[in-house]
């Protein structure tokens, strides 16, 4: 059985664990721990690093020198297994670090931290399990996750949103997970034409997740907006110009939006804002 946390800190661990299979386990691990926890004690993490431990590999490289993705060749499949990868990786750490800094937050707005905590662990759980996923798939491809360079883009919206549980929401789970609603169904595509029929039947599992973590943005932005007395599609506009560099990038995945409850409010015609 395991032993109820009292606090956030296994939240804590998981983003304090360098190793990459290490960090996977570390996150299940904490999603099982928080999900049965009674109670929080987020007063303890007032220590929380900035930045989560990462390993020595993959390099951190700026986006135009990442390796292309074409995709008819097993390394241009690689490459783009291993850019998903990174990015699962990253997301591994995004949920917790939701879920570790942001919980006095929701607290103090009067929401209930317990379910936001929980919704964030659960976040995590899937993302590790997407991580995982890709890893064996590379490895079953004859690579490794951390062979080849990756990007920090993700981090630094990361740290740009690092004071405020809105302008995370808005830009982590609604811009930038929804992006990959946007693009996922298109690599499916691609890889079924490439042959590579394995690949694209993890992709879909990870989409399917996906509509669940954008849903849960969603409905903690509108709740919090509800708190502050903001109009939610509004506010969120106003975040993205504000705090994502290069804001929304169509075309936008309606259908899959929409599954995730991001009504095209938020986002259609976003070079005119009507707030
Ligand atoms: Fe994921
Ligand atoms: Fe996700």
């Amino acid at each position: 059985m395991i032993a109820p946390a009292t606090s956030l800190a296994c939240a804590a661990q998981a983003l304090a664990t360098a190793e990459p299979r290490a960090k996977a386990a570390a996150a299940l691990d904490a999603a099982v721990r928080l999900q049965a926890a009674p109670a929080l004690d987020p007063a303890r993490l007032a220590g929380l690093a900035d930045r989560p431990a990462r390993p020595a590999r993959p390099i951190l490289a700026p986006p135009g020198k990442v390796p292309r993705r074409r995709l008819g060749s097993p390394r241009g499949r690689i490459a783009l297994l291993h850019a998903l990868a990174h990015i699962e990786f990253n997301a591994i750490d995004l949920a917790f670090d939701m879920a570790a800094r942001f919980a006095c937050d929701i607290a103090e707005a009067g929401l209930d931290a317990r379910a936001f905590v929980a919704d964030w662990a659960q976040v995590g759980a899937d993302e590790a399990r997407h991580f995982l996923m890709l890893a064996d798939r590379l490895e079953a491809l004859g690579a490794a996750y951390g062979d080849l360079p990756a990007h920090d883009r993700l981090w630094e919206a990361a740290l740009a949103t690092r004071d405020d549980a809105l302008a995370r929401l808005a830009v982590a789970p609604m811009a930038l997970e929804a992006r990959g609603l946007d693009v996922t169904p298109g690599l499916i595509a691609r890889l079924e034409a490439a042959g590579d029929a394995r690949s694209a039947a993890l992709l879909r599992v990870i989409y399917e997740d996906e509509i669940g973590h954008v849903a849960a943005g969603v409905r903690w932005f509108r709740r919090l907006c509800a708190r502050r007395g903001l109009r939610p599609a509004a506010a969120f506009r106003k975040l993205i110009a504000e705090r994502l560099a290069g804001g929304l990038k169509p075309p936008f995945n309606t259908e899959g939006r929409s599954a995730a409850d991001l009504t095209a409010d938020f986002y259609a015609e976003t070079g005119r804002i009507m707030a």
